[in-house]
């Protein structure tokens, strides 16, 4: 019998969404998850997400499956995207993919082909997304860290980085490929570089998650540098990238995963083995957010108003990151808050303690990660002295 299954706990990201909309306090802040607000801490719709939506709409597709792969056109639009359109790596057909669940679906799909053909284990980054340890567990895989931040300053450490990828036997290796999530700390180009040679020469398996491409410096290109350096240096790879920020398609699970084979005939074989692990977990992907994607790459005006849109969310983002750093500093707060503004894309890595974050739930009704972790796209001009001032009393 089932009677004795235990409660389990709240997520720790999405449980906080729970949390924050069953508090009934005015002024409550919820900066826990990482899904883009307005000024006025409205949920906002892209308005080419719109006017896609109503072109899609318009055609008056069927509803069919779009088969285990996916929406073809989707994909090559996907690939264009973060390869770019002149890849020649892409135009020689040695990159291919498939639709997911949004970047999760894509981590586990990798997760379990890895598995079968890979090896047995995967190398995160110290600290990673939340959902990256379980994700990987449940494929089967054994999970294991190389050092990334300094916590003591603040920053990347580069050097632990090196060390622990050069020491490690070979396996695959999951870098953040912009806006790292939580730290908001990412290697320059020059240590990217350097991180791509102590790969090669390790032999390890290179696998990026992309989830902010376009969001982090407001540019797509730029934020794809990294996954571009890695191809023109000629790893084989994996990627995975999801369209719920830059596009704001959350609910929608748009992803894509995607691989650079040692060949044409080598990818093709990969992304046939890719389906066999899509088919019993989920069958095949929705089509609806897909064809909002392909709507828009494929239009060039379209992708110019996306481009647009996707810099004005992420120089919000940036705005707030000021205020709250002059906030806090006009409060009189003794603490070094520079990282507020070095750090990038949706998240502040704030340095406050477990303690420290009960304390702002509890006393402020303000909802963030218990790592510290401070989602900016919640911050507004609205909310930024509560949480200042939230802040400062809690560090104080
Ligand atoms: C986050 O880290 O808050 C986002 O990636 C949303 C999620 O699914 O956790």
């Amino acid at each position: 019998s089932l009677g004795s299954v235990p409660a389990g706990p709240p997520d720790a990201i999405i449980g906080l969404t729970d949390a924050y909309n069953s508090s009934t306090a005015p002024h409550k802040v919820n900066v826990g998850v990482g899904a883009y607000r307005d000024d006025s801490g409205k949920p906002y719709v892209l308005p080419v997400v719109k006017v896609a939506e109503a072109r899609v709409i318009e055609k008056g597709l069927n509803k069919e499956y779009a088969g285990i792969a996916g929406i073809a056109g989707f994909v090559d639009r996907s690939l264009e995207f973060a390869y770019g359109k002149n890849s020649d790596t892409l135009k020689s057909g040695r990159v291919k993919g498939v639709q997911t669940l949004s970047g999760t679906g894509g981590l586990r799909i990798w997760g379990e082909f890895w598995k079968k053909f890979g090896g047995d284990g995967i190398l995160l980054p110290d600290p990673s997304w939340g959902n990256h340890t379980p994700i990987f567990k449940n494929s089967g895989l054994n999970v294991e860290t190389y050092r990334y931040f300094d916590y003591e300053n603040s920053k990347l450490n580069i050097d632990g980085m090196l060390e622990d990828l050069s020491k490690a036997s070979p396996t695959c290796v999951l870098l953040h490929a912009c806006a790292h999530n939580p730290t908001g700390c990412d290697p320059d180009m020059g240590q990217w570089k350097a991180v791509s040679d102590v790969i090669k020469e390790a032999g390890h398996y290179t696998f990026f998650d992309c989830a902010y491409q376009g969001f982090a410096s407001g540019d797509a290109e730029k934020d794809a540098a990294s996954i571009r350096m890695f191809v023109e240096e000629g790893h084989d790879m994996a990627l995975v990238q999801s369209y719920s920020k830059n596009f704001g398609l959350y609910g929608e699970r748009v992803g894509c995963l995607s691989v650079v084979g040692s060949d044409a005939d080598n990818a093709a074989n990969i992304v046939s083995q890719l389906k066999i692990c899509i088919r019993p977990n989920y069958s095949n992907p929705p089509v609806h957010g897909a064809r909002i994607v392909e709507e828009v790459l494929s239009d060039a005006a379209l992708e110019q108003d996306f481009r647009d849109q996707c810099k004005e969310m992420s120089e919000r983002i940036i705005l707030m990151r000021s205020l709250l750093r002059s906030t806090l500093e006009g409060l009189g707060s003794e603490k070094d808050w520079s990282h507020i503004t070095s750090q990038i894309g949706m998240f502040c890595y704030s340095g406050l303690n477990p303690e420290q974050v009960d304390r702002l739930r509890e006393e402020f009704d303000i909802f963030c990660t218990r790592d510290g972790r401070i989602s900016m796209a919640g911050v507004t001009q609205g909310n930024v002295e509560h949480i200042s001032s939230s802040i400062h009393e809690v560090t104080k």
